[in-house]
């Protein structure tokens, strides 16, 4: 993989190539294909789908098509129908909440290394409709507890697995397949949440068997504000409408209407058609630099930046301290030392951007009484000289409060 070459695909590194960008895991950089394709739109076709047959409306059905069909494929769903667009992962995960019918005392089983968004949606779900949501617990590696997740599913009252794939905390995969292989054999639906791993790994729902998968755009490259719900046929139509309106039926009178069939049933109103382009866009762009070497370029980048930061003396690493079960996440904390601080330095002083707080998995810092970490996170535009000005800027942080 050609680093140099690939960044001259990014405006940003042209206008503002004295800045470092390790904040991957929040948004990505976007290159100038996505750019040009919703700037395509925005300037000659901007109309809506799927309505008005003058030629420019079905210049954007045809795109959308389109889009929908490269985006089953890049994650392997069978139908393109299967894919349902949607703002965000936050969006995705909402739009089950609401339209997956559950009874009161059903089980909706989440890891305790959630973001926010894949555990407040189900915790108002269990405020409005009854249901119960139970959390199996990692260990300080960040691994799943298999034997806790066995036993859970084991009482037979687990209607829903809802997980993380990739987590944003540590960058630590979770086994999916075993996961939806063993809430399957307990009769319970999964749902993915691939926001961290569909930036980084090859996906492929088909062969994974699971029933609800989701990511955004904004993380691999995309435009922000469009996302995806997968959602396998058998499970899909067990799908009741959250949002309707515009665009979701086939006919309606003053008393009653006819809902079209999925993916159209949640796709109210008009749609973020340049988003839904640059989504396609993107997604063809990292295809093309390959999920494989994306993978393997951060995990090197992580692999470097974990050496150097473990020399320097009170910081500590969140999740394994080997740097490739972390993917392109490295999370961290300087004994005594205020992470927004560190955050603010490196910025300030070295031009580097990294995340601080508590990354919306407040649940496990509350859990573990730790306030926060720093974290950086890492994609394919980035290079290891970066990393090694990272390296000596924590260093010389960490020296100037010890
Ligand atoms: C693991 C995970 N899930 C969900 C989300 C929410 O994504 P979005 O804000 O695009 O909805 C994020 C964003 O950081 C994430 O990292």
């Amino acid at each position: 993989m050609d680093v140099e070459k690939i960044r001259n695909d990014f405006p940003f590194f042209s206008e503002q190539d004295q800045l470092v960008y390790f904040d991957n895991a929040c948004s990505t950089l976007k290159p100038a294909k996505v750019l040009d394709a919703m700037s395509e739109y925005d300037r000659l076709y901007s109309t809506c789908g799927g309505r008005s047959i003058n030629r420019l409306g079905e210049w954007v059905t045809e795109a959308v098509s389109g889009s929908r069909k490269s985006i089953a494929s890049f994650i392997g769903a069978s139908k393109p129908e299967e894919v349902v667009f949607v703002r965000n992962t936050t969006e995705a995960i909402n739009l089950l909440a609401y339209s997956l019918s559950l009874s009161a005392g059903d089980v909706v089983l989440t890891s305790d290394k959630e973001h926010n968004s894949n555990l407040v949606p189900w915790q108002q779900k269990s405020l409005r409709e009854g249901i119960v949501h139970q959390v199996v617990g990692t260990d300080a590696d960040g691994k799943l507890d298999m034997e806790a997740y066995q036993k859970q599913l084991s009482s037979g009252r687990v209607k829903l697995v809802a997980m993380v794939w990739v987590s944003n905390l540590d960058g630590v995969s979770f086994p999916v397949s075993e996961v939806v292989e063993m809430a399957h054999r307990h009769g319970a639906l999964v749902f993915l949440d691939a926001a961290q791993a569909a930036p980084h790994h090859d996906i492929d729902v088909s062969k994974l068997g699971v029933d609800f998968l989701a990511f955004s755009g904004h993380k691999l490259c995309g435009p922000s504000g469009i996302g995806v719900l997968y959602g396998k046929e058998e499970a899909i139509c067990q799908l009741k409408p959250f949002m309707t309106g515009g665009s979701t039926v086939e006919t309606a009178t003053y008393d009653d209407h006819k809902l079209l069939q999925y993916p159209a049933m949640f796709e109210a109103g008009t749609q973020d058609y340049s988003g839904i382009i640059g989504l396609s866009s993107a997604v063809r762009y990292v295809q093309d630099i390959g999920m494989e070497n994306i993978h393997e370029h951060v995990t090197k980048l992580n692999v470097r930046a974990t050496e150097g930061l473990l020399s320097i003396p009170n910081l500590s690493i969140i999740g394994p301290a080997t740097a490739d079960l972390r993917g392109g996440i490295l999370s961290f904390n300087i004994k005594n030392t205020d992470i927004h601080e560190i955050a603010i330095v490196l910025d300030r002083s070295a031009g580097i951007m990294v995340r601080s707080g508590a990354h919306c998995v407040h649940s496990w810092y509350h859990s573990r009484d730790i306030f926060g970490s720093v974290r950086a996170s890492f994609y394919f535009y980035n290079t290891l000289s970066e990393v090694d000005k990272f390296v000596e800027s924590v260093e010389s942080i960490s020296s100037l409060y010890s």
